[in-house]
């Protein structure tokens, strides 16, 4: 029977990609996707612990799910609420408790078993009138949860494949080894089967996910253990991939083959999210990141060297406990010294349970702010002048997007950039979408471009619009 389920999805892109994959477990059971929550049969709230105050946003969200549930259990109908993700991994039992209305809690290592979850639930609920005891689970079971999951469905032009989950790197501000668990690669082969069937399913462009993607050491064909460059060099061969990225990455990880991959493969994109956090040696070391600022610029002059054309993204945290003025100093001055194309930018914040909420040389909040606010004006300027010196070039947009008009398309320049391309006013469909087309900018603002599609392209405005 039809079921409709609705999945509400927050923080990375791995998570984008783990909202997919309940979506394609679940679709054997008859659960299609709509858009809004009101009329589901199943609810899930995807979540994410890394943001501040992630677990009272949820419960607040969980408060208004009640709300619409009640209602449809007094017209005589069934709504069940799952919580999924690193806030449910990390609240487990406590989340039924002031939650009791909630269905099923389980963490991002287990979906693949939803549909015994569901049952599971539905035979409390039917035992207990609609107020079961709700399903806890948040294992890290033995066998990965990848050698469960049916084949992947279309993603469209644009695909997410996670390679590489979990991290051993215990960053002392960070929730993610806790919640995501043990670091974990998958084997060479099933990422290059997953790979395939997205590409026969339409996708141009993959991204590669993990939480530390390239610490990626996956069993390989011949039972050694491949490298991020080694997979991304098999990936390139597979026909009809145009373009390959990976995110996210931690400098240590960054080794000289990945390095060189981004010279010797050219669907390769030159673009590259590497996070640095701070640029003053002695937060790196209260951070327990394990490299220092000059190591940093080190790997970006050798991936400049590599691929003069590369475009760097970062994440940065300020007000780490125990920062003082000159360290912030020290994060201006790198950031000046690479020239970001965009980077995102956050106040520290407690997480609970991890070494840097134990500090006790915490900053106060209005000097985190003000020293966020410095940060973000340089990191907006650098990102504006990144996108004003892409005026009058050709750029390659892979088109995946409806734009704002009915004559426009949208997709994404090879630094990542949103272009929205202008079709002279024909008006152009989605079997425009996945084709890859070269557009001359021509204005910028801080955080797209708008672009006129090129004569001489591969495909015109017009074919395209013919299409
Ligand atoms: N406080 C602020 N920002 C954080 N991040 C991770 N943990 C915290 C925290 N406790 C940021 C880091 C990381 C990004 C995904 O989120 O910059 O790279
Ligand atoms: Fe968190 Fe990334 Fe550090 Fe791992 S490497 S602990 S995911 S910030």
């Amino acid at each position: 029977m039809a079921k409709r389920l609705h999945i509400k999805n927050y923080g990375c892109q791995m998570n984008a990609y783990d909202a997919t994959r309940m979506a394609d477990v679940l679709a054997p059971l008859g659960y299609n996707h709509i858009a809004q929550p009101e009329e589901a049969d199943l609810v899930i709230l995807n979540t994410c612990h890394i943001r501040e105050k992630a677990s009272e946003k949820i419960y607040s969200e969980l408060g208004r799910l009640r709300a619409i549930k009640d209602a449809r259990n007094d017209a005589g109908q069934t709504m069940m609420i799952g919580v999924a993700g690193c806030v449910a991994q990390a609240e487990g039992a406590e989340m039924l408790r002031r939650a009791p209305y909630v269905d099923m809690v389980f963490g991002p290592q287990t979906y693949h078993r939803l549909p015994e979850m569901i049952a599971r639930a539905n035979r409390e609920n039917e035992i207990k009138n609609n107020c079961g005891r709700g399903v806890i689970d948040t294992e890290f079971p033995v066998n990965p949860k990848f050698d469960s999951l049916p084949m992947a469905s279309s993603q469209g032009p644009s695909a997410f494949l996670t390679v590489q989950e979990g991290c051993d790197r215990f960053c002392a501000f960070c929730v993610v080894p806790y919640t995501r668990g043990a670091e974990f690669s998958r084997p060479v082969v099933d990422v290059m089967a997953e790979a395939r069937d997205l590409v026969d399913a339409g996708a141009r462009e993959i991204t590669l996910l993990g939480q530390n993607v390239n610490a990626y050491h996956g069993l390989s064909p011949g039972k050694g253990e491949w490298r991020l460059a080694a997979l991304i060099e098999e990936l390139a061969s597979i026909r009809g991939l145009e373009r390959l990225r990976y995110t996210t990455s931690h400098p240590r990880d960054m080794t000289s083959d990945l390095i060189q991959a981004h010279r010797d493969i050219d669907i390769l994109m030159p673009y590259l999210h590497l996070p640095v956090q701070s640029g003053s040696d002695r937060v790196l070391s209260a951070m327990n990141r394990r490299h220092t600022a000059a190591d940093y610029l080190a790997i970006i002059d050798a991936l400049r060297d590599a691929r003069p054309d590369i475009a760097l993204s970062s994440d940065f945290i300020v007000g780490h406990p125990g920062e003082g003025d000159e360290d912030f100093e020290d994060t201006l001055s790198l950031v000046d010294r690479v020239g970001f194309a965009q980077a995102y930018s956050f106040k520290y914040s407690a997480r609970p349970g991890t070494p840097a909420s134990a500090m006790e040389n915490a900053l106060p909040e209005n000097l985190k702010a003000a020293r966020l606010s410095r940060l973000q004006d340089l990191l907006n300027q650098q990102q504006a002048r990144f996108n004003k010196d892409c005026v009058d070039q050709v750029l390659p947009v892979l088109l995946d997007r409806h734009g704002r008009a009915d004559s426009q398309l949208s997709g994404r320049s090879p630094w990542m950039q949103a272009v929205h391309v202008n079709f002279d006013g024909t008006a152009v469909t989605e079997r425009a979408f996945g084709n890859i087309i070269n557009a001359r900018v021509v204005s910028a603002g801080p955080n797209s471009l708008a672009a006129l599609p090129e004569s001489g392209s591969e495909k015109s405005g017009k074919e395209l619009a013919a299409l």
